[in-house]
């Protein structure tokens, strides 16, 4: 079975081809991030109309790509939020047009679960085996998201945490503002991290102890207080903030996941969202985590990132279960995973 699967949530036209819920055939991804870089954030009316510009020729490149004609793909899935609703309405009404001229069913996906759901990814550089076992924990991270998730069954969650104020992603992006690192922050500052000392500052960590939310506003702020106090300006300096900040942020993720997964007793925790591209995080999760004998799933990092292949992924599962939506399906920007 091949679902061709459209993804415009934020600021990536993303389109793919993929068989059997696993196998990628195809997956575009066009980023709109230079057009972003210089607002220093997502513009959304900039975003929906690049959406526009390219979704066409995204999917044209994602059929081609995958040597597929429009009459061989068998349904069509579409992430119909959480997300910017202006760019949400280009990749759901461009699929409800290939599903009503095709006449094969449309699948609106949750974005949230699409994160998910790229841990069951067929791909010759993933760690991921290819079905993970249930119940396991999966820690959402990105740009918007910040949550510890049991995942329990298909299409069967439970939140068992969540930020209260910024996502960690988007801690990573205004601390890098605010140092004038440039944008997206996380990146630049996973690499300038890499030059600096992460115990140069005890930066605080936010609600450590307790249950499983998440504030990271608080450690943003604390890096504004040192570095005015400070004034670094120097390359040194800033590389050891940015390695001291990463160091916070990193160690509430990781304490707080795999507390879940004992709480939970899950033998598996599963990585998600753009964050997830974190290398601190990924050798961090995984040491703590061999320590208590747990498994660690992590996507590559084309997979962690905003992509139509995990919707494709996730809407295979709900056509498994015969959960199909109607071409009524609407874009909903603050769409909830349960
Ligand atoms: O999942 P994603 O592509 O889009 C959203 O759904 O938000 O995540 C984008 C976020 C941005 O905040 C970006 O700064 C962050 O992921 N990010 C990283 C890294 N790569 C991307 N954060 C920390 N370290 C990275 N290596
Ligand atoms: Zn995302």
């Amino acid at each position: 079975m091949k679902i061709l699967a459209i993804e415009t949530s934020c600021d990536e036209t993303s389109a793919a081809v993929v068989k059997d819920g696993a196998e990628v055939l195809s997956n575009i991804v066009a980023s709109q991030v230079e057009f972003h870089k210089k607002y220093g954030g997502i513009v959304p009316e900039i975003a929906s109309r690049k959406h526009i510009e390219v979704i066409n020729p995204i999917i044209q490149d994602a059929l081609d790509q995958a040597k597929t004609k429009l009459k061989d793909i068998d349904a069509v899935a579409v992430t119909y939020g959480p997300g910017l609703v202006g760019s949400l309405l280009v990749g759901i009404c461009a699929a409800k047009a290939i599903a009503y001229s095709q006449n094969i069913p449309l699948i609106g996906v949750n974005h949230l679960e699409a994160h998910i759901y790229s841990n069951f990814i067929k791909t010759p550089q993933s760690t991921s085996p290819l079905v993970p076992q249930f119940p396991f924990i999966c820690l959402i991270v990105s740009g918007g998201h910040t949550m510890i998730v049991l995942v329990k069954d298909h299409g069967k969650f439970q939140v068992l945490g969540r930020t209260r104020d910024d996502a960690a992603g988007e801690a990573f992006d205004k601390v890098a503002r605010f140092l004038k690192l440039g944008y997206p922050g996380g990146p630049i500052i996973d690499k300038l991290a890499r030059e600096g000392d992460p115990k140069a500052i005890r930066f605080t960590r936010p609600m450590l102890g307790q249950g499983y939310d998440f504030s990271f506003s608080g450690i943003k702020t604390a890096v504004v207080n040192y570095v005015s106090k400070q004034k670094a300006d120097s390359g040194k300096q800033t590389a050891d903030v940015g390695a001291s900040f990463q160091q916070a942020v990193v160690d509430v993720l990781v304490e707080k996941t795999v507390r879940a997964a004992q709480d939970f007793n899950c033998a598996t925790i599963a990585l998600a969202g753009g964050v997830s591209a974190n290398s601190l995080l990924r050798k961090d999760l995984e040491q703590k985590a061999k320590k208590e004998k747990m498994k660690v799933l992590i996507p590559p990092v084309w997979l962690c990132t905003d992509n139509a292949a995990m919707v494709a992924c996730a809407g295979y599962h709900h056509l498994q279960q015969g959960r199909i939506s109607d071409l009524c399906l609407r874009a909903v920007a603050s769409l909830r995973l349960v």
